[in-house]
């Protein structure tokens, strides 16, 4: 290794590029704008055309963006068909994979990686990927699909197109939110895979689809699945300090906590923990959240360990009455936005990614032919 050589193990503490899309230095702000604001103040709409276009819309601006995205909420028939072939227990995450695959074919643009083709393409997935999640979950179900409402935004339709009932204003406010949280975290695993991908010059949909790919993994946005399957594991506020206890005994990761970066906790968690309350007390079941109560507690106190994102979200999609195989594409309905804004900036002052390794292998060997081999 030369002088000017670093090796970080998983890439840790290196700057990896430059983005004007969002910092977690000081607190977590997306196009500066502090992300409890924005869940606060905003709509997960506003959000994805902030992280899309740069800055908050005008009324008529949202307007035309909804209106586009709404426009694009519809598959093509090939896709459909094959939605209807797929087993019934397919993992919708490799469903969505395989969908935006598929998606490429038919986008008329997908060979033109100009910014206003690939704003164009992001905005299509955008309407897109709720309708193939909620098409093949329904299709799952043995259930007719429910077509999507262009006068509902993008988390009230997501949750209609999955039930075919209009969920209430706490309900897709609670959704919403989540939404606005999951939209964008800078060089994140799987928006460090687009640009990854995006660097070489191939296609946007190719980006996303790694994305997706590197996002299902239990590390990143698989977590929020692992969390609900784990509380269920716990058993309950009674067993939950034991489990938890008996768990770390045996050295196993807790999902929902701990985090690259955020070491003395995640804002995120805080500003959902209330929602996933809230939405828990409104379904008469506050069981999981007094079970989510007592392991918080262990791990701060044993482990200096602090919930992520993903502890509060699985619980709220739960209290929502949605089902477990669900939460991670929920994640990527709304880091989409995240990754193909990364997707755009990297092509705007592109530099193939390309970094080099420490090589551990033997060395000196030559190489005997294979009839001397043996
Ligand atoms: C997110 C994550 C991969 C970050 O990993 P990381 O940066 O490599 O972790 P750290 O370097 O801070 O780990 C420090 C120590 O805490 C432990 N630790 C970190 N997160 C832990 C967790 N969730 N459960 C148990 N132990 C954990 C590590 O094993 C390590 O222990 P060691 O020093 O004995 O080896 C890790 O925290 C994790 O696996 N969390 C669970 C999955 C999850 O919730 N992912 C979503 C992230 S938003």
């Amino acid at each position: 290794m030369s002088a000017s050589e670093v090796y970080s193990p998983g890439l840790e503490g290196v700057i990896g590029g430059e983005t004007a899309i969002s910092t977690i230095t000081e607190g977590l702000r997306y196009r500066g704008y502090p992300v409890t604001e924005l869940a606060e103040l905003t709509t997960f709409d506003e959000v994805a055309y902030l992280l899309l276009h740069g800055d908050l819309p005008k009324k008529k601006e949202l307007a035309d963006f909804e209106k586009r995205v709404s426009a694009a909420r519809t598959l093509p028939q090939p896709l459909r068909d094959l939605l209807k072939a797929l087993p019934a227990s397919s993992v919708p995450m490799d469903v969505l994979r395989s969908a935006v695959s598929i998606l490429a074919i038919f986008d008329p643009e997908t060979e033109d990686n100009s910014p206003a083709a690939n704003l164009g393409k992001s905005e299509r997935l955008l309407g897109q990927i709720p309708v193939a999640v909620a098409e093949q979950y329904r299709l799952s179900k043995g259930l007719a699909p429910v077509a999507p409402r262009a006068d509902l935004g993008h988390a009230a339709n997501f949750l209609y197109m999955l039930s075919g009932k209009e969920a209430s204003p706490l309900h897709v406010r609670a959704f919403d939110v989540s939404l606005i949280l999951y939209a964008e975290h800078e060089f994140n695993a799987s928006a460090f895979t687009a640009r990854v991908v995006a660097s070489t010059e191939s296609d946007l949909h190719a980006a996303v689809v790694a994305a997706i790919g590197a996002l299902k993994g239990p590390l990143h946005g698989g977590a929020n699945e692992k969390v609900m399957l784990l509380l269920q594991k716990a058993g309950g506020p009674d067993t939950a300090e034991k489990w938890i206890r008996d768990a770390l005994a045996r050295k196993e990761k807790i999902m929902g906590f701990g985090h690259r970066v955020y070491k003395a906790g995640d804002v995120r968690a805080k500003v959902l923990k209330d929602y996933a309350h809230k939405a828990a007390e409104a379904a008469g079941e506050t069981k999981w959240e007094a079970t989510a109560h007592v392991i918080e507690g262990v791990l701060e106190k044993e482990k200096h360990l602090f919930p992520n994102l993903d502890w509060p979200a699985g619980r709220l999609y739960h209290a929502l009455g949605l089902e477990i195989p669900l939460y991670t594409p929920f994640f990527v309905s709304s880091r989409i936005t995240g990754w193909c804004a990364h997707i755009i900036e990297q092509l705007g002052h592109n530099r193939l990614i390309r970094p080099r390794s420490r090589y551990t292998g033997p060395d000196g060997r030559r190489v005997v032919p294979l009839a001397e081999r043996g």
